[in-house]
């Protein structure tokens, strides 16, 4: 299965591609991800990437759109793959239909976590991330075993710059104008799943997972 998942910022799209790359033992990459690690190693593309992230804005598509082709062009992108973040506006979007057009494959869905604006407030204020491997957690909804560190490696975790209230904001602001025209994309593709991301993670996962039996079923997968 070949799967991006949409959704706005704090909807759980990390969380969920984490879970369901090991159920489906499918490659992901979060996007999001990537620049972190950049700007975490002090990098020409982390300093480059850092003053969009800081304000919550787009990090310029060129920039993305090498990213996300390389990261494909170095896997097998017939046996399936789940990215997390990408597509993020309509360019991103269509250069991707056209990278996998050609690989001789298309997209199998695009998964949309529905998730109201306060909710999304609840979830970022109290997110927790790991500084090395990315593991996300909820200071309430999903705490990490021991304070402040790492379940899976043992790292420490720390609250995401972006997570200041004024740039969640503008992030949210910014996926309103630039990410929602993606859904209309993918809905006129009929590759649109839109999913309830309320209720506890896995409520959540289980929710995708029917989703995704049902394409696999409808499509002889
Ligand atoms: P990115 O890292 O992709 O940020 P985002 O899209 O804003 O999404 P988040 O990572 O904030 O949230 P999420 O939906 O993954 O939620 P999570 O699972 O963590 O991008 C950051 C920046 O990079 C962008 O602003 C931009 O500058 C740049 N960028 C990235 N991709 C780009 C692109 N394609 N083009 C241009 N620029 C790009 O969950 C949130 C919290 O909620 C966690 O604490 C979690 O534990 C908790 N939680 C999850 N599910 C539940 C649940 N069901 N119930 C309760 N709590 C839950």
């Amino acid at each position: 299965m070949r799967l991006v998942f949409l959704g706005p910022p704090g909807a759980g799209k990390g969380t969920q591609v984490k879970i369901l790359s090991r159920i489906l033992g499918l490659p992901s990459m979060s996007t999001g991800d990537v620049f972190r690690a950049e700007v975490a190693s002090g990098s020409e593309l982390g300093r480059l990437v850092q003053s969009y992230m800081e304000r919550g804005e787009l990090v310029p598509d060129d920039v993305v759109i090498k990213i996300v082709e390389k990261w494909l062009r170095e896997r097998d992108v017939k046996s399936g793959f789940i990215l997390d973040g990408y597509p993020r506006n309509v360019r991103q979007a269509k250069e991707l239909d056209e990278l996998l057009k050609s690989f001789g494959v298309e997209l199998t869905a695009a998964i949309y976590i529905d998730v109201p604006e306060d909710e999304i407030v609840r979830r970022l204020s109290g997110r927790l991330t790991c500084k090395k491997c990315g593991a996300v957690y909820h200071i309430e909804f999903n705490p990490p075993k021991e304070d402040l560190k790492c379940d899976l490696c043992g790292n420490e975790l720390y609250q995401r710059e972006d997570d200041r209230e004024d740039v969640v904001r503008r992030r949210f602001r910014v996926y309103m104008e630039s990410t929602r025209p993606v859904l209309d994309y993918y809905r006129r593709a009929r590759k649109l799943l839109i999913v309830n991301g309320l209720g506890s993670i896995e409520e959540v996962n289980e929710r995708i997972l029917n989703k995704l039996r049902d394409v696999k079923s409808s499509e002889g997968l």
